[in-house]
């Protein structure tokens, strides 16, 4: 059964909104914190934004299948399934339990032949959501975004990820001469930056899907390329092991750059 995908876009630009609420109103409240191991920590508000988003996906795609960074694996069997969501309840958990700002819920919807459908970042301390359904486009809080049009990797500023601060040293020859390199901690959100100009590019290794699948459909939307680090659309990409996603006309050198590091 093929899916409106501009009805689901609005019914999970929604849900997206309900799941930041609920984790900016416990953003200034005590947090309790766990860690999954010493770098990877989770909160009571992942879980609980986590249990919004599936019950409410549930609701409406019980056939559907559902992949999540602090659970997952409801709905129909993945081997059964014709879609997939991706989802993400706190982006940047380590920034959210530090009490710094830059975090995001990200929502993404892909098909058995791993097409992004439709994608979501909110973050709910900006009220900034970005989203973008296959062939309609990427909006920010509904207004039209495009990547920005930067020729030359010197003038370009990049987001770097360091999964749990282990590979920071080796991204410092990739962004040797370009304008500036930021790291703000939510994949999501240097994905949805990427997507509305504000940053050239982005890549990270190590990461995984839930990270990546809401911003990936509005950067593709927005008229981003997303590849991995040797520019090929794989399952290194897919599934986060060696992501890359810039603005067309950079993409040449920064797979260049990146190739060696590829996993
Ligand atoms: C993390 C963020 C961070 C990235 C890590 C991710 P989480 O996600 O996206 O920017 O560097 O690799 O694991 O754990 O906060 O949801
Ligand atoms: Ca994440």
């Amino acid at each position: 059964m093929s899916l409106d995908l501009i009805a689901v876009r609005q019914q999970v630009e929604q849900i997206a909104r309900d799941a930041g609420a609920l984790v900016l109103e416990r953003f200034h409240q005590p947090l309790n914190i766990e860690f999954k191991h010493r770098h990877d920590v989770v909160t009571d508000a992942d879980k609980a934004s986590e249990a919004l988003i599936v019950a409410a996906l549930m609701d409406a795609y019980p056939t559907h299948h559902l992949v999540g960074e602090e659970g997952g694996g409801q709905g129909a069997p993945a081997d059964e399934a014709e879609y997939f969501w991706y989802i993400d309840p706190i982006d940047g958990t380590a920034n959210y339990a530090s009490g710094i700002p830059t975090f995001t819920v990200s929502i993404g919807l892909g098909d058995r032949d791993d097409n992004a459908l439709v994608g979501v970042v909110y973050q709910p301390t900006a009220d900034e959501l970005f989203s973008a359904a296959k062939g309609h486009g990427a909006t920010l809080n509904g207004q039209p975004i495009h990547v920005r049009h930067t020729p030359d990797i010197n003038d370009a500023m990049l987001g770097i990820g360091s999964p749990f601060g282990a590979k920071a040293a080796h991204y410092s020859e990739v962004a040797t001469g370009v304008r500036g390199v930021r790291g703000f901690g939510s994949a999501a959100l240097h994905l949805a930056w990427v997507a509305s100009g504000r940053l050239d590019g982005f890549f990270e290794s190590g990461i995984s899907r839930w990270d990546v699948w809401g911003g990936m459909c509005v950067v593709e939307e927005a008229g981003g390329v997303v590849t991995d680090y040797r520019g090929e659309r794989s399952p290194k990409m897919l599934n986060g092991e060696a992501f890359l996603a810039c603005t067309p006309g950079i993409h040449a050198e920064l797979r260049r750059r990146l190739a060696p590091l590829s996993p």
